[in-house]
């Protein structure tokens, strides 16, 4: 893990469980669509605003390599306004190797500068996390592509960006997103076939279509991209966060709680909220809000991810915290990710019983989880470890919250609201 060689940060999380939590919280907007939308400054050039952008570790870091590549930024709370060209189209190394994500500039870059230099990225280690699928969609859009000394290396040829057919072999958020990107600009008309339609990706294509874009088919699997030669001005709301949005709802579950968790569209959690309720938890949705509430333990139900509108990867290690206290045993089958139960040894230090066989983790639910010392190794197993604590009898000590702070917005305030008991510090 990379990260731990550079993060001198020694707080820690101090959790004491075992408290229900009831009252309302506001959710953010969503990391994984305001990514790739503030990416979307390289081609937007004048006066573009995102309203409800959350401030993270990922977010700022965006910011960082955006400012890096020339782009003057003005951010105000959660309201960005950007302006103006990428005046290089090389990304700085020190930025890119600290986040997977930003790999979502290559495509406009390539479409603003014409070439672009991009160093292999870093992030999150749950699994290879290769990137073929976003070097496949720049070939298939006309651009020459090399790697030399750790940089993707594209141009394009004096014809610029030439629209194709994008076939994926399987669904990614992030290629379909370069895909999107990259395409809305191309001479021609652009097919992805096999694309993701995670919430996020629909996000972006709608506030491109605002600018001018003409993008068919948003929110299904066959997108019809015509290219246009520019985009307009354009102000767009960042959808809220429905996976901070599916942590409070097991917060609610996993303590027996009571939270109403607005400012989101449960539509975009169908499939875990079924999930859910399955579980013995009630779920009250309206248009902008939902009430969660369970008075029981957990029953068990299994779950296997998949991409949207399936069960989502990375809700997955927070319903198995959920689990670890069912009554009864569950199959969690893990099928976007290779390596993405890094949360389980820690969550047997809570007393969790769990075995892992390949990509199916085997949860014996146990009545009650004890509080531990814990490491977070990713973004969502350090929230994973943070719903453990939440039901565990004691304290637990919390460690890794670099991970923590990447994804999740003012979370020690929101869950001090509810009604935990939750401190972050140096020493106890
Ligand atoms: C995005 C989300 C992440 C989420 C994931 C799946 C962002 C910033 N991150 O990540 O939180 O867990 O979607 O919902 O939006 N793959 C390849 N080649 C590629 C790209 C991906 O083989 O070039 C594979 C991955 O290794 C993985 C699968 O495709 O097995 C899906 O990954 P993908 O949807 O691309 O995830 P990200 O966009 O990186």
């Amino acid at each position: 893990e990379m990260n731990s060689f550079t993060n001198n940060n020694i707080e820690k999380i101090y959790i004491t469980g075992e408290k229900k939590l009831t009252g309302s919280v506001n959710i953010s907007g969503a990391k994984n669509a305001a990514l790739p939308l503030m990416a979307l400054s390289l081609i937007i050039n004048r006066d573009f605003n995102l309203y409800n952008v959350p401030d993270l570790a990922d977010t700022r870091l965006m910011f960082d390599l955006l400012f890096d590549l020339g782009i003057k930024i003005n951010w105000k709370k959660g309201n960005l306004n950007f302006d103006g060209k990428p005046k290089k189209d090389e990304a700085s190394y020190d930025l890119v190797r600290q986040m997977r994500a930003s790999i979502l500039v290559l495509g406009p870059l390539l479409a603003s500068k014409g070439s672009a230099k991009v160093p292999l990225p870093g992030g999150c280690a749950i699994g290879s996390r290769p990137i073929d699928l976003h070097v496949m969609v720049m070939e298939a859009l006309g651009a020459n592509v090399t790697f030399d000394g750790g940089f993707i290396i594209s141009s394009l040829s004096n014809e610029g960006l030439k629209g194709g057919v994008i076939n994926f072999p399987k669904v990614s958020v992030g290629a379909t997103e370069s895909a999107i990107m990259t395409a809305v600009l191309a001479k021609g008309q652009t097919k992805i076939l096999n694309a993701a339609r995670e919430p996020e990706v629909t996000d972006l294509a709608n506030c491109l279509n605002k600018a001018g874009a003409d993008i068919k088919g948003v929110g299904t699997e066959v997108l019809i991209i015509n290219g246009v030669k520019e985009l307009n001005q354009v102000s767009h709301s960042v959808v809220s966060d429905r996976i901070e949005a599916g942590s409070f709802a097991i917060a609610s579950s996993i303590t027996m709680g009571n939270i109403e968790i607005n400012n989101i569209n449960p539509k975009n959690l169908t499939e875990f909220i079924n999930i859910l309720k399955l579980t013995g938890t009630k779920v009250e949705m309206f248009n902008n809000s939902m009430n969660v509430s369970c008075s029981q333990r957990p029953k068990p139900h299994n779950v296997g991810t998949d991409p949207y509108p399936g069960f989502p990867t990375d809700l997955q290690a927070q319903y198995m915290a959920l689990m670890a206290i069912a009554d009864g045993k569950t199959l969690i089958k893990e099928t976007i990710f290779e390596n993405r139960f890094m949360h389980v040894p820690e969550l047997m230090r809570m007393g969790a019983k769990i075995s892992i066989n390949k990509q199916e983790a085997e949860i014996y639910g146990v009545k009650k989880l004890k509080g531990a010392k814990v490491m977070a190794s990713d973004l969502r197993a350090s929230m994973c470890l943070i719903l453990g604590a939440l039901a565990a009898s004691g304290t637990s000590e919390i460690d890794g919250l670099y991970h923590l702070d990447r994804g999740y917005e003012n979370l020690e305030d929101k869950l001090t609201n509810l009604g935990a008991i939750i401190k972050r510090s140096n020493e106890l």
